[in-house]
């Protein structure tokens, strides 16, 4: 199978948990630019795993090998999976997380325990070098607080309460976030998927 592994993000952040939780597949992890594929990228599908899908192909077909993307967002019931795909432009691109929260919170005002229930959700699509796609995604679950709390992580961290921790997702360490997060669940399991195809594939080259 391919020899590297492109990540398709420009967050650096991003780069180092990718490849933090990657480097046990013995690959060569870059990020997009690394690998000189600077597309562009409309992200016009429904789903996160759609969206998640049209960024790794775009990438793939400016540099093959095995290519990942993810997509995230947070999904709250009670406003009928608002922001989710959006999460990122709700309320504008530029308004600040502060803002963006709060509001959420102001929508939130007549649900009372269990109709807080929502969720951070993270799709990654790996696209192979023959072309297949393969996908995992994974949830963080928890409650809308009833005001924000925190200042680690970022954007909706402050709001998203996690019962099993009694805090806020922006209050939870870094390290105890990368363990429970989507993200950390998805990159985890698309791990376990593509270390069984590199497996087959070894298999049938012998
Ligand atoms: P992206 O797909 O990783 O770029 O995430 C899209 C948007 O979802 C971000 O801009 C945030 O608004 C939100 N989001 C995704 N993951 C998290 C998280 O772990 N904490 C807080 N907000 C998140």
């Amino acid at each position: 199978m391919g020899h590297r592994i492109i990540f398709a993000t420009g967050n650096e952040g991003k780069m180092r948990e990718v490849r933090a939780i990657l480097a046990d597949l013995g690959l060569p992890v870059l990020s997009m630019k690394e690998a000189g594929a600077d597309p562009v990228i409309v992200e016009d599908g429904k789903t996160f795993g759609e969206n998640a899908q049209i960024k790794a192909q775009a990438v793939w077909n400016c540099t093959g090998d095995i290519v990942l993307a993810d997509d995230s967002g947070l999904v709250v019931d009670y406003i009928g999976g608002e922001p989710g795909i959006y999460s990122a432009r709700y309320m504008g691109e530029d308004t600040s997380y502060v803002i963006k929260n709060q509001n959420i919170i102001d929508r939130l005002k007549d649900a009372k325990g269990k109709e807080r229930s929502a969720r951070f959700v993270c799709n990654i699509a790996a696209v192979l070098p023959d072309g297949r796609v393969l996908h995992a995604e994974e949830t963080m679950e928890g409650l809308i607080a009833e005001k924000p709390a925190g200042t680690g992580g970022f954007g909706y961290d402050p709001i998203l309460y996690l019962p099993e921790f009694g805090m806020t997702s922006a209050e939870i360490t870094m390290e105890e976030k990368n363990k429970i997060s989507h993200r950390g669940k998805a990159l985890e399991a698309i791990k376990r998927v593509l270390a069984a195809e590199l497996e087959k594939d070894g298999r049938d080259s012998r």
